[in-house]
């Protein structure tokens, strides 16, 4: 697949945040690629992109080992934005010198621009900007026709420039959120110093991944786990929209899922889509296998080779399958750089399909995997899927097993399905849904004393969970209002045979987590 004319090229030195630098710059509509510091000269040279970054790395450009660059990509005449370690690999390379500083500048900082150049224009207040800073060494000599454009009290120069060429380095990152101006500095780097255009957008993503899919996938045919959830319905929509009939997706029911799940799924990818969809209810394997088991650990493991099981047998039936589609977003990919080479990619295993066996040969698909989750909303919304199933909240791959906590009968499931039907249905109609990370509801393993009519009743409790969360490693328990609370508790006592109680969860993570288990 070509490129788009204006694209640019980020040349990686290992930093965590140097996908961060490609989603800043699929924001402003522009089109770019991540590759490894030692990416081929001669391969820039034919792709010409419109601007070079040089990201940010863990290394020192004092180190023997030092990542570096062809000296000739300096003489290519593409303007160049080295971020941090990309500074100091252009100062120390072009004859300037780089040091130890005396302590390390992490975190917030203040700096001063010195002059009104191209890539501060028109940013606000610049004689006191806040960025953030995460560096070990600095530039104690610039190298020749190079001059400061920014100082901050730690670093003479926290920013610089060459003055005959569009070479550009900030000692900070702009790329991150805590650069509050960050971003401005990017787009002026992309506009006003490299004079691309914006046409980047959602569906430019959509053509080029279909492109890609289809040169991938050839003939062959693709198996993809759905679950329901976000990352996978939009992983088989976009794959659907690529090669169409070649690809299967199996739905598995483990008899953990939530009321109604099975027909919501079944109707939009079949029945509307007229995906291939391939429905196994395999609920009583499950549940069998689960029989007495009340270890969560034990639940878990359980769930997780019969999952494997399941999804075997039946990848094994569909001919010519060759690959396996994974709805694998960028923060499930951990990037780190290798010792001798470039950087090197290790995946967390996903959730949901993770752990199939190696033996099973089927080549990964991943066409999310430079995304983060609001893009890859903003990816369904492009694809016509349906709010439903876009602004969802995340749902455990094990489903409602980690929230019966003790044994899991079908009787217990049934309660737990209607309790959690109460609590989604008031929460949306109140209008937290998407406000909240998840909100749910949690089967206790004990019984009360209660009273109903002139009764008295010995049964279970029932706990609601609302947090916040960014990604669902901390959180924090939302004090939801007491009305809407209240009226949850009623109707999940009233409507819900079997319940007596309900009770609030006020505890945040960590040190509690959000599931129950
Ligand atoms: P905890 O309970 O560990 O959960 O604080 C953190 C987030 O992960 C979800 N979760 C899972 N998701 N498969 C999943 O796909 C799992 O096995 C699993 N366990 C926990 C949980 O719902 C929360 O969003």
């Amino acid at each position: 697949m070509s490129r788009p004319q204006d694209s640019f090229l980020i040349l990686d030195f290992g930093s965590q945040y140097t996908q961060l630098i490609a989603r800043r710059i699929r924001e402003l509509q522009v089109y770019s690629e991540i590759h490894p510091y030692h990416y081929d000269l001669s391969e820039i040279k034919s792709w010409n992109p419109k601007g070079i970054i040089l990201s940010g790395g863990p290394a020192s450009v004092l180190s023997p080992k030092a990542y570096t660059v062809d000296p000739k990509l300096f003489e290519l005449g593409i303007p160049i934005l080295g971020i941090c370690y990309g500074m100091q690999l252009i100062c120390h390379m072009l004859g300037g010198e780089v040091e130890k500083a005396d302590k390390r500048e992490f975190g917030k900082a203040e700096i001063e621009a010195l002059e009104d150049s191209d890539l501060f224009f028109g940013l606000q207040n610049p004689k006191a900007l806040t960025v953030w800073m995460s560096h070990g060494d600095r530039i104690k000599k610039l190298p020749p026709n190079f001059i400061p454009i920014a100082r901050s009290s730690n670093s003479p120069v926290a920013a610089c420039k060459n003055k005959n060429s569009s070479l550009f380095a900030l000692q900070f990152h702009p790329e991150v959120a805590h650069t509050p101006q960050g971003r401005d500095i990017l787009s002026n780097f992309i506009f006003k110093v490299s004079k691309a255009s914006p046409s980047w957008t959602m569906k430019s993503f959509i053509d080029h991944s279909v492109d890609k899919i289809k040169k991938q996938v050839g003939d062959n045919h693709v198996v993809l786990g759905l679950s329901g959830g976000v990352d996978s319905s939009v992983t088989a929509f976009l794959l659907h929209k690529a090669i169409r009939e070649q690809l299967t997706l199996l739905f598995i029911n483990n008899g953990l899922l939530r009321l109604n799940e099975e027909q919501k799924v079944i109707s939009l990818f079949k029945n509307q889509k007229n995906m291939n969809l391939k429905y196994i209810d395999a609920s009583q394997n499950f549940l069998t296998e689960l029989k007495g088991v009340t270890d969560p650990e034990q639940k878990r493991k359980i769930i997780g080779r019969v999952f494997i099981e399941v999804f075997e047998a039946e990848a094994k039936k569909i001919p010519n399958a060759k690959f396996l589609a994974q709805g694998t977003l960028y923060p499930d990919v951990i990037e780190s750089v290798s010792f001798d080479g470039g950087p090197s990619v290790t995946i967390k295993s996903h959730h949901n399909v993770g752990g199939l066996p190696a033996h099973m040969n089927l080549e990964l698909i991943e066409p999310l995997r430079e995304l983060f989750k609001d893009e890859v909303r903003l990816l369904g919304k492009e694809l016509g899927i349906e709010d439903e199933f876009i602004y969802r909240q995340p749902f455990p791959g094990p489903g409602l097993a980690v929230r019966i906590l003790g044994e899991i009968t079908p009787e217990r499931l049934e309660l737990i399905r209607k309790a959690d039907h109460v609590v989604v249905d008031e929460i949306k109609k109140a209008g937290w849904y998407r406000k909240v990370w998840q909100s749910f509801a949690v089967l206790l393993p004990v019984k009360t004393v209660g009273v109903m009519g002139d009764e008295r009743t010995y049964e279970n409790v029932v706990a609601l969970r609302a947090v916040k969360s960014e990604d669902g490693m901390t959180a924090d328990w939302v004090p939801l209002p007491y009305d809407l609370l209240g009226k949850i508790s009623s109707r999940i006592i009233n409507e819900v045979p079997g319940v007596n109680r309900v009770v609030y969860d006020i505890s945040s993570k960590p040190p509690s987590t959000i599931e129950w288990e």
